[in-house]
């Protein structure tokens, strides 16, 4: 499964990220969580503490495995760089890739050939998930890479305007060809999140304010493991088997 997860900045991503890892790892998946935000955390939330380098911000591996801006590679060799540049903690191996940006000359071509390339090659078969960090939309995506993504997870808080971000990558994902999107709601306080879901996005579902995950979070401790994640994982699963039947 390759999943990819976006929204505004502070509803929870990285968390969502490392909840879903975990179940997924869980039910006998090899996970790699790919950090794809400018500012990473992934790790740390997972409880990993050796320092990553970002693989963007490694200009060697960068021009050796992709090329250069104009002279981008199609399909970098890229099935080393878990073991080589990851790191790995309750059967999460983590790459923290840095963040996609549109260079001075509007191009992202480079991080986007090397995400296209993780996606296309980490996963070769059911038991193999791919999870992406994204800094917020999808903007920097590109078409290519969007479509190597099965299921897009807009994360959603009760903040309001979490809803109008979410909206925005919706339309921009329908456009790049993202084929399943989904919004899935975090730090819920009430029942009935999906039933009165306000905007046209279909609801996954709806992970609940855990206050072991506010306390980790602001502790740095380990992130705590909430049983709704598991829920959410097995949805997951039913849309690739469907995905799978199709
Ligand atoms: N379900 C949750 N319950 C309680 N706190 C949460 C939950 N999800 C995330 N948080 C907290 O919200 C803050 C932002 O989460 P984070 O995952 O870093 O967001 P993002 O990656 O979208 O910026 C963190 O302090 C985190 O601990
Ligand atoms: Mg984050």
């Amino acid at each position: 499964m390759k999943l990819a997860v976006a929204g505004k900045g502070g509803v929870g991503k990285t968390t969502v990220v490392a909840l879903l890892a975990r179940a997924a790892a869980a039910h006998g998946h090899r996970v790699v969580a790919v950090d794809a935000d400018p500012n990473p955390t992934l790790a740390q939330t997972l409880g990993i503490h050796v320092p990553l380098t970002p693989l963007l911000e490694n200009r060697e591996l960068l021009a050796e495995r992709v090329g250069t801006e104009g002279f981008v590679k199609l399909n970098p060799f890229v099935e080393d760089l878990v073991q080589r540049y990851g790191a790995e903690k309750d059967g999460v191996s983590v790459l923290v890739l840095g963040g996609i940006r549109a260079g001075g000359s509007g191009c992202a071509c480079p991080a986007s050939a090397l995400l296209r390339a993780l996606l296309r090659h980490l996963v070769l078969d059911a038991w193999e998930t791919v999870i992406v960090d994204l800094e917020a939309g999808v903007e920097h995506l590109g078409r290519a890479t969007a479509q190597g993504v099965d299921v897009l997870l807009v994360v959603v808080d009760e903040d309001r305007r979490s809803l109008a971000t979410a909206e925005r990558i919706w339309q921009l994902s329908k456009e790049i060809g993202i084929p399943r999107v989904y919004a899935l709601g975090n730090k819920i306080r009430g029942p009935g999140f999906s039933q009165n879901f306000p905007g046209e996005i279909p609801v996954l579902g709806a992970l609940p304010f855990s206050e072991a995950v506010e306390e980790a979070g602001r502790r740095g401790l380990p992130l705590p493991q909430i049983p709704e994640a598991w829920g959410i994982w097995r949805r997951l699963e039913d849309l690739l088997e469907e995905k799978q039947a199709q």
